[in-house]
């Protein structure tokens, strides 16, 4: 039996990659599965709201803080299982799932070196980069059921998996994510299905050189949090890429050519995507709204290396990164008609 350590006040900007936000009424860090049960046990009799945080790199914290309890995930087993399963707690650092698998020719992460933050929070948002949806190699979820406080494993037919979406982020109070087992290919190829890796990597790359492309060309957006890049303090893509109707993308490439934004119609980035659907740039849309990179508001900019990212310099509010996203927002509709969805999760 563990006993439950839980702190008053503690700073949660710290713990997140902006480095922004006020702190938590309560906050205790678990490191087991019965510990994380007792503590939403406890919350819940003494009423207040339960939160979970975890790697905080896609996460933004209000500046009064949360009212409530928050619970650091920090479940840190890691197992790399004969037949290329690996089962890792939901506080394990991403990049090392990512480093076992290539270090053991197990392929299926490749793409996705490079991402901060913790392996519980990979289904949930269901990340993705450079072609490749980690819910492709997921075998399955194990979760702590909020409601009856008992542990389940879903496969990944119950996730509700889409593009960046998943059934834990529609609905986070059902959930907690303790665990995720996930499927690899000993021996198999790696992924290069994106057009900006396949220009940047040799012929039949083993995986160990995906990854490290796949590094170098997020080192390039500052896309890596590095102690020395000035973007570093940033969620990684602020919004969404939207997706819309083939029309709408149309007239968005025509719009485009008759503002002489582009010089001919398949300049305007576009992607196809599994339904009718077509996926827009949103780092393409902010920068033609007239947000150029390195653009500033005070504490907050634009990455001076991908428009998606919004940056704290340091000594901003969370109110002023989320004044600025609503003047993104509010331009991008305002010039070409699409609406923009924030990516990273608002602590409320
Ligand atoms: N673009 C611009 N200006 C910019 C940045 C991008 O015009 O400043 C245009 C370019 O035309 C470029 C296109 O947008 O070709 C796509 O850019 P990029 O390849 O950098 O990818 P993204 O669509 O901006 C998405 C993910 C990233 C992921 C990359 C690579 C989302 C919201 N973001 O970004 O994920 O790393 O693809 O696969 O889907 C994240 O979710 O935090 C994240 C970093």
């Amino acid at each position: 039996m563990t006993t439950l350590e839980i702190e008053r006040d503690v700073l949660l900007a710290p713990l997140t990659s902006l480095e922004l936000g006020g702190p938590a009424k309560y906050f205790v860090r678990v490191t087991r599965e019965t510990t994380l049960v007792d503590a939403l046990r406890w919350a819940a009799n003494k009423q207040v709201p339960a939160a979970i945080l975890a790697g905080g790199s896609n996460l933004i914290v209000p500046d009064e803080g949360y009212e409530g309890l928050v619970i650091q995930m920090a479940l840190a087993e890691l197992d790399f299982r004969r037949g290329g399963t690996v089962s890792a707690g939901a506080g394990v650092a991403w990049e090392k799932v990512v480093d076992g698998a290539v270090a053991r020719g197990w392929a299926g992460l490749e793409c996705l070196s490079g991402i901060p933050g913790s392996t519980g929070a990979t289904p949930i948002q269901n990340v993705g980069a450079y072609g490749v949806e980690v819910a492709e190699v997921i075998a399955r979820v194990r979760v702590l059921r909020r409601d009856t406080f008992a542990f389940d494993e879903l496969v990944p037919e119950d996730c509700g998996f889409g593009y960046r979406d998943s059934v834990f982020k529609r609905d986070p109070d059902r959930f907690v994510v303790s665990s995720v087992d996930f499927a690899l290919r000993p021996n198999g190829p790696g992924a290069v299905r994106y057009a900006e890796l396949e220009k940047n990597i040799v012929p039949d790359a083993t995986l160990a050189e995906i990854r490290s492309t796949v590094r170098t060309l997020r080192r390039r957006k500052s896309m890596l949090i590095e102690p020395d890049d000035p973007n570093r303090r940033s969620a990684g893509s602020f919004f969404l890429n939207p997706v819309v109707a083939p029309a709408d993308a149309d007239r968005l490439a025509e719009q485009a050519v008759n503002e002489k934004l582009v010089s001919v119609a398949n300049e305007v980035p576009r992607y196809p995507t599994e339904g009718a659907q077509v996926k827009l740039a949103a780092g393409w849309l902010i920068e033609k709204a007239g947000f150029a990179k390195g653009t500033r508001r005070g504490a907050i900019g634009v990455s001076s290396k991908h428009a998606l990212a919004l940056v704290h310099h340091g000594g901003g509010t969370t109110a002023e990164l989320l004044a600025f996203a609503d003047e993104i927002r509010a331009r991008v509709l305002d010039r070409f008609g699409v609406t923009l969805e924030r990516e990273p999760r608002l602590l409320i």
